[in-house]
């Protein structure tokens, strides 16, 4: 007998099955905990990206962004303290929680103080994944691929401020890959060792570090609900003072209640003037600011929002997936799917198909409208299988709208729009189209 599929085997299998995520070198049989983006999921991540783009540097004029290299000076790492300090503790994890302890605070325990799981055995374990630039591989050539992406921030703080001409309060944003050699990689793509992250560091005076941290919190969270996650599946949870990062001062993670339990999707933190001020001693480059009116010098605090690129977008698939096991009119022997992500997220926007694809004349009209919209939305040309039946393949992508071309299209220069989450039909004119999608996609 097929086993019943858990609510995430079924997604994760719906995301290969319909050209979101997979694993990476399938052909080989997947590599552990590497993921590849395929035709829609792509397209769903670009969006994504754009959306936090967006929201980071046209929502905010004091936010400017970049983009910077993964491989960097090894001093940059020893500066933020990622070689030392908690990366190379004797550690042991706890193989269900994966709550990770100091091996000597765990003397004589063999089960997880927090959650009573199995342990692993303790390791020397720093997550800095290494590798060598030119052709000799010894000591004097190792180099680290990132293990926080906004350490390519600070490198560029001088920069950046000066030729956009920033002045303090400002933000530096960035979206890039990250590496660490996790042990317990997973659930799918919630913890990979390499993994995008979408970061804004804002720099600000230090007396007003704890104003701009409250700020970020609540613009943050304000942004998933805003991308159609219900607030019900968000929470903050601040870090214990006992627990957190060497480099924050204040941590609070916001939280998205995944199939497993409510997890981090984004950090929050206080980093002080850790990150320039280290850098700073380290590089012998000053990257304090001089404010022009007080004349004051000093070194900038930074409140960090880090938002996993990978870790957010398995959020937003989980929140839109759904499965309505008669079909949606309850009506149907097999199972129907139906994404449905908020619009600006969605990999295509609308789907074009002439009601028969053996008629030349709805083929050749449907392909003009098709022409006329595919530069400004991404816009699929959809001509097989029965219209109910596109329907449901479109359901399943998130596609918002399905327009069909049918006889009367041809008389009167009107076609019919469906909605992917109402379902309902308007007739609309082919020269209102436009009008119509741009103001729902606005
Ligand atoms: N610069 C701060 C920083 O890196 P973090 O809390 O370690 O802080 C920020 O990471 C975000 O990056 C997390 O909230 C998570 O969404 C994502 N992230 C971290 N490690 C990850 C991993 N191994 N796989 C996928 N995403 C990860």
């Amino acid at each position: 007998m097929k086993k019943k599929q858990n609510k995430m085997e079924k997604i994760v299998a719906f995301l290969k099955d319909n050209g979101f995520i997979n694993l990476s070198s399938e052909p080989y049989g997947g590599f552990s905990s590497s993921y590849d983006y395929g035709v829609y999921g792509v397209e769903l991540k670009n969006n994504l990206k754009k959306a936090w783009w967006d929201e980071m540097t046209k929502k905010h004029d004091n936010i400017v962004g970049i983009d910077s290299a993964i491989l960097m000076s090894p001093k940059v790492w020893e500066a933020s303290g990622h070689l030392s300090a908690g990366f190379a503790d004797e550690l042991i994890e706890c193989k269900s929680c994966h709550k990770r302890f100091k091996a000597d605070e765990l003397k004589n325990v063999n089960k997880c103080p927090e959650c009573s799981g199995e342990l692993m055995s303790p390791k020397k374990f720093n997550v800095m994944m290494k590798t060598f630039v030119g052709p000799v591989e010894d000591n004097a050539n190792v180099v680290y691929l990132r293990g926080e992406a906004c350490q390519g921030i600070y490198m560029n703080f001088l920069w950046a401020k000066n030729s956009a001409r920033m002045k303090i309060p400002f933000g530096i944003c960035q979206i890039g890959k990250a590496f660490r050699n996790e042990i317990t990689p997973g659930p799918f793509t919630f913890r990979t060792r390499e993994f995008e992250q979408m970061d804004l560091q804002f720099f600000v005076k230090p007396d007003e570090a704890d104003k701009w941290f409250e700020y970020w919190k609540k613009e943050r969270m304000q942004y998933y609900i805003n991308l159609g996650i219900d607030p019900e599946h968000l929470r903050f949870c601040d870090h214990p003072q006992d627990k957190l990062a060497h480099y924050a001062k204040k941590a609070c993670d916001i939280e998205y209640l995944f199939p497993w339990g409510f997890a981090e999707i984004e950090g929050i933190h206080n980093r002080t003037d850790w990150d320039l001020g280290n850098h700073s001693k380290f590089s012998g480059t000053d990257l304090s600011y001089f404010d022009q009116e007080t004349k004051e010098k000093y070194v900038p605090y930074i409140i960090e929002t880090s938002a996993g690129c990978d870790r957010t977008l398995l959020a937003f698939l989980i929140e839109a997936f759904n499965e309505f096991e008669k079909g949606r009119n309850n009506d149907s022997e097999s199972t129907e799917y139906l994404l449905k992500l908020n619009y600006a997220l969605s990999p295509i926007k609308i789907a074009v198909m002439p009601l028969l694809k053996n008629k030349e004349e709805l083929q050749k009209k449907a392909r003009k409208i098709y022409e006329l919209l595919k530069m400004e939305f991404t816009t699929k040309f959809d001509d097989g299988g029965s219209i109910g039946k596109r329907y449901r393949r479109q359901d399943e992508l998130g596609t918002p709208w399905c327009v069909t071309i049918d006889f009367d299209t041809l008389e009167n220069d009107t076609v019919t729009i469906r909605n992917r989450d109402t379902m309902r039909q308007e007739r609309i004119n082919v020269d209102d189209l436009i009008n119509f999608l741009r103001i729902e996609h606005a």
